[in-house]
């Protein structure tokens, strides 16, 4: 794609990743070289975004897997179910996170017979595949998601679903950026997203390094706009999507949903088919991320409010499935009977 940045990535040694909370103003690359640091890195959302949280979890579990020493199947499995367990224990929205690691232990299940060295070897690849698998699956997504949308319109989106949330070309931004190098442009206005600002910090600067066409906002923006004629279809990303099609993503994005409802402005969602969970029936069963009162207090050491006021901080929302016009996967967009499409697809 035109625009390159790797938001996560391995040497073998050292998980190296962007670290997002210092954009938009520096660019700093970290390379942690242990499972501590990786968890702080995932709980304070240095990587951040579904799909990345997976990819770092693959890599941790690549990282923690080759520091084990063991002797045999038996000692080597028990320590690497301990590293997933931990990492585990990072974030517990993004079902991407539960699905890497998921995919790591079965591997290992697998391969009972194989030496350590070759599980390690075997683990480290899995973990670049899920990498690489990912870069394809998002410019798929692209693929998709441009066949409902035209030159020239303009698109709202909440909270950041682009490449740093990912591999490359994003879940939500991935058609802006395929339309970009097709010559279809479509302009982007981006939510701000209280209170971590994932719009303003991340998407904007994203889409404007791209040399997209991005107009930021705050979040109470969002109705005006609309009720001016500016936007002509939402989209995002998500976190998690329960089997009937209910989607959580980031907070606010309930709202975003019910505002383009109002107005007659279709609503999409973006993601790969790993972002699905089937084992969570509804939107009521999926478990929301509640953060720390300071994120709202006292954002990014600046104090708004006074210290010790009640707050409640969760970091996501679940939009039911009837405002949901379409689910855009890589093997198709999902539209009607979400229960039943999504059925098809597993
Ligand atoms: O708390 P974050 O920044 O990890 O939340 C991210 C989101 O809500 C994204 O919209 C979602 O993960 C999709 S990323 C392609």
């Amino acid at each position: 794609m035109l625009f390159q940045v790797t938001p996560v990535t391995f040497n073998g040694k050292e998980v190296i990743i962007l670290d997002q909370t210092k954009l938009p103003t520096e660019e700093v690359y970290l390379k942690i070289d242990n499972l501590e640091d990786l968890w702080e890195a995932i709980v304070q959302l240095r990587v951040r975004g579904a799909p990345a949280i997976g990819i770092a979890a693959g890599f941790g579990a690549a990282l923690g897997a080759n520091q084990i020493e063991a002797v045999d199947y038996t000692d080597f499995s028990e320590q690497f179910f301990k590293v997933t367990s931990y990492l585990a224990t990072s974030r517990p929205t993004a079902v991407n996170l539960f699905w890497a690691l998921n995919r790591m232990e079965k591997l290992v299940k697998e391969n009972q017979s194989a030496s350590v060295s070759d599980l390690k070897a075997l683990i480290e690849k899995e973990a670049h595949d899920i990498l690489q698998d990912d870069i394809k699956i998002c410019k798929q997504l692209g693929e998709n998601g441009l066949t409902l949308f035209e030159d020239g319109m303009t698109i709202l989106t909440h909270c950041n679903a682009g490449v740093l949330a990912t591999s490359e070309y994003g879940t939500a931004l991935s058609p802006i950026y395929l339309g970009q190098e097709r010559g279809i442009h479509l302009k982007v206005y981006a939510d701000e997203t209280r209170p971590l600002l994932q719009g303003s910090r991340l998407t904007s600067w994203e889409l404007s390094k791209a040399g997209i066409d991005v107009t930021l906002i705050t979040d109470n923006m969002a109705a005006m706009v609309m009720g001016q004629g500016k936007i002509d279809a939402v989209i995002v990303g998500c976190d998690r999507v329960a089997a009937n099609g209910d989607v959580a993503n980031k907070i606010g994005t309930y709202g975003v949903a019910i505002l383009a409802k109002e107005h007659n402005i279709p609503f999409y969602v973006s993601c790969p088919t790993s972002t699905i969970d089937v084992e969570t029936a509804t939107g009521a069963e999926i478990p929301i991320e509640e953060r720390g009162a300071e994120e709202i207090i006292c954002g990014f050491g600046n104090q708004t409010a006074p210290s010790k006021v009640k707050t409640y901080n969760p970091a996501f929302d679940v939009t039911p499935n009837h405002l949901i016009t379409a689910i855009i996967t890589e093997k198709g967009v999902l539209k009607g009977n979400y229960q039943e499409e999504i059925a098809k697809l597993f």
